[in-house]
């Protein structure tokens, strides 16, 4: 760069990062994420450092970090609260130990404690003899806000300590420093409250927490559920402490909610090994954590490396890649599913976050867009984290131009110009028409995808030729596919051919389980279609279930004729006795299964409907139908009412029937095979399968069915074993905290020869 660039570089840093300090602390409405600041901010000290000469003096590089606000009384700490410097690679890390060791005598052995760094604020709270005196935000290190009212309404910090008086006398004083967060759910929980009251959804967990904090009234802060967590002692009298991991216990025995998730570390090498699996299992834990923070164990080493700055050189902070990042949404793309649910995806001017280039994003469905009140335009703030799709958080609203436009579910499919509807109570749109071409194409790709019909050589291209050639309109149209007209295909050579019709007449004989699953009945995937076979053995009897259910269905709406006139009653209580009626399936049905007295019942909840005795037994004989026709979808565990709604409506859809019956006179199976039975050695167990093992999923899973055996998806009290496979997930450390055995897999075929 010319010096002259230099210059103004520096002078637009400058300018850029006062107008977002400005946003951030006093309109409180920043439009970059915490990451972008961050980064700007080195940009700007690394230009400094360098060209001494142009740093201006009201450089915000000089003004300490601050979150003081007008709002409250300020007060001193007892001592400065210090930040921590950064790493962002083992690189750095390697560097921080050899620095230090250089301060340290020469054979000093240096042990850590390791743990997430917590994405929240941070906290500094005082007991004097036991009390709870005062709680201050972190403010400018040396002076912070005093929130003690705010605090106290937080039921995680305790008011008195030791919480359990068994853990002896209190220290005489104790100042201890924590943050303060939302756990994940909580701040779900709060923007689906939002969500129902019709208020716009909280952005973004960490300043509504400091929201929360910094209210006025310490009532509107009790009513959100905040969690603070203590990692630190800034001082105290009467505690005699020599290490983090030994500080950390005390906390716990004070009883403050400390991280539970701390490593000891005998080296930097065992801290190395164990910092990819942290970030794997980032989002696993019930708070956001923004990377780990790694201390040094021993307090007197600490207290020898001192502070540099504002950073002890005790403790560093390694750093996640960040997950978020703000850029534009420059337009909208409309996706149709295979069930012709409509989804609208973000288009997005290119960012690079965590590694990546994100340039489109979920954006859910149109009525999560509204409630967020995204605009086309927008500069919006994208997440990506772990292996889920990147989705748009939310819009920056203090970015708004005035050019912004509203973003509208469109009236007509985009692929077929069907007319979208939404079903009562959804949040999608759909369209309707199972002849769509999109919804064809899903359908089609779905139906020979791995897992379900598993039919080699179909990829989309092959698809949408066949397709465009006229050779299939549906799934079973595969099933007759010869090889004259393949042949004339562009591209589809002899080989080629033969090889994709005998993949395709492989897919004739796949187990039932397998072929259930390709159907592609909303909400039936691999797990629930094995459910369902193993209580129904055919396609035939799933049909015929399926046309019961929907006879006697309607045969109750038609005994409800007239009952839901208005003159019957109106009001919420009675709108909702409607709504029930008119779903019986899932409303009334499950809710009876088992009923032994019916029509009493039935009297109860019809109570506000002013019915007479015989339009009572007449509606209670027409229900016990239904339950009886859908008692044994119902009853499997697993399937809920709306799965068993699905069905109905797949198996007893007209265009679904005639598809049906042609892949059935073309001999693909739809019948369950007679369960091998190899023995009953695992009868009464539960297992849960993680990890890679000498075979195939399905394959273990066969064999602990064929010895009576049962398998999970997740880890429970219930749960017998754990079979770890090569590289387990974290069902492993959920089995070791519910005292669940975890065994290897050659621990598992020896409990089967018994
Ligand atoms: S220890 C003397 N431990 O991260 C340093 N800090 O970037 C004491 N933080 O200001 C800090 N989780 O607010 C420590 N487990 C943890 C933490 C943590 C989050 C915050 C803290 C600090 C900031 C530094």
């Amino acid at each position: 760069m010319m010096s002259g660039d230099i210059q103004g570089r520096v002078q637009e840093l400058s300018d850029e990062l006062h107008d977002h300090i400005y946003r951030y602390h006093v309109l409180n409405d920043p439009i970059i994420t915490d990451d972008e600041y961050d980064r700007l901010f080195r940009e700007l000290q690394d230009l400094e450092a360098e060209h001494p000469e142009y740093a201006l003096p009201d450089s915000p590089t000089q003004r300490v970090g601050s979150d003081l606000s007008g709002d409250f009384p300020k007060v001193r700490h007892p001592a400065p609260i210090l930040s921590l410097s950064n790493a962002f690679d083992e690189d750095d890390l390697v560097n921080w130990e050899e620095r230090n060791r250089r301060l340290l005598a020469e054979d000093a052995k240096l042990q850590y404690v390791l743990q997430p760094k917590l994405d929240g604020l941070a906290i500094v709270i005082s007991y004097e003899g036991g009390v709870l005196t005062r709680a201050a935000t972190r403010g400018n290190g040396e002076f912070g806000d005093d929130v003690s009212a705010n605090v106290r309404t937080i039921r995680s910090a305790p008011l008195r300590i030791p919480v359990n008086s068994d853990k002896g006398a209190p220290p005489s004083r104790l100042v201890v420093r924590g943050e303060i967060l939302f756990h994940k759910e909580d701040f779900l929980a709060l923007n689906r409250e939002q969500e129902a009251q019709g208020l716009p959804a909280y952005v973004n967990a960490r300043n509504t927490a400091s929201g929360s904090l910094k209210q006025k009234d310490s009532r509107e802060t009790s009513k959100r559920k905040l969690t603070a967590y203590i990692y630190a002692i800034v001082d105290s009298e009467g505690v005699e402490l020599d290490s983090e991991w030994e500080t950390l216990q005390y906390l716990r025995d004070m009883g403050f909610k400390v991280i539970s998730d701390a490593a000891y570390c005998q080296d930097l090498d065992d801290v190395r090994r164990r910092l990819d699996a942290w970030e794997a299992r980032r989002d696993d834990l019930p708070y956001e954590i923004d990377g780990l923070v790694l201390k040094v164990d021993s307090l007197p080493q600490a207290r020898e490396l001192g502070v540099v700055g504002k950073d002890p050189r005790g403790a560093i902070a390694y750093k996640f890649p960040a997950e978020e990042a703000t850029t534009k949404l420059v337009g909208i793309t409309i996706g149709v599913g295979r069930t012709g649910k409509v989804t609208p995806t973000a288009q997005l001017e290119p960012v690079f976050i965590g590694g990546v280039t994100v340039s489109n994003a979920s954006l859910h469905n149109y009525e999560q867009v509204a409630a967020l009140d995204i605009r086309q335009g927008d500069r919006v703030i994208v997440k990506r984290s772990g292996d889920v799709i990147p989705y748009v958080i939310g819009p920056v609203a203090g970015a708004r131009d005035g050019s912004e436009s509203a973003i509208n579910p469109p009236e007509c499919c985009p692929f077929c110009e069907t007319k979208l509807a939404q079903p009562a109570g959804a949040v999608d749109w759909f369209c309707p028409n199972p002849k769509c071409p999109e919804r064809v194409m899903r359908t089609l790709e779905f139906f020979v995808s791995r897992g379900a019909m598993d039919i080699e050589g179909m990829g989309p291209q092959t698809i949408a030729a066949l397709i465009e050639n006229g050779l299939i309109d549906d799934e079973a149209d595969i099933f007759y596919l010869t090889a004259e007209p393949l042949l004339a295909l562009e591209g589809f050579a002899k080989k080629k051919v033969e090889n994709l019709l005998a993949s395709i007449e492989a897919a004739k004989s796949r187990p039932f389980e397998q072929t259930l699953t390709s159907l592609g009945i909303d909400g039936i995937g691999s797990t629930v279609a094995g459910l369902i076979t193993e209580n129904f053995s055919s396609v035939q009897d799933l049909m015929d279930s399926a046309g019961a259910i929907e006879a006697t269905e309607k045969a109750f709406s038609e005994t409800l004729q007239g009952l839901l006139d208005d003159e019957r009653g109106s009001g919420a209580e009675v709108e909702k006795l409607a709504f029930r009626l008119r779903h019986p399936l899932t409303e009334l049905a499950p809710r009876y299964l088992d009923a032994a007295d019916l029509p009493l019942r039935l009297a109860r909840l019809l109570k506000p409907l002013a019915i007479s005795e015989a339009e009572l037994a007449a509606i209670a004989v027409s229900l016990s139908r239904l339950i009886a026709a859908s008692k044994p979808l119902h009853s499997i565990d697993g399937l809920g009412p709306v799965l068993v709604e699905n069905i109905v409506e797949w198996f007893t859809d007209e265009h679904k029937k005639r598809v049906l019956a042609k892949m059935l006179e073309a001999g693909v199976n739809m019948r369950a095979e007679e369960k091998a039975v190899a023995g009953s050695g695992l009868a009464g167990k539960t297992f849960v399968l993680t990890g890679a093992m000498s075979a195939p999923r399905g394959e273990i899973k066969a064999l602990v069915e064929a010895h009576g055996g049962k398998v999970t998806g997740s880890v429970s009290k219930k749960t017998s074993y754990v079979v770890a496979g090569d590289s387990p997930g974290s069902k492993v450390d959920k089995a070791v905290k519910n005292k669940v055995p975890v065994i290897s897999e050659a621990d598992f075929r020896a409990l089967i020869s018994g």
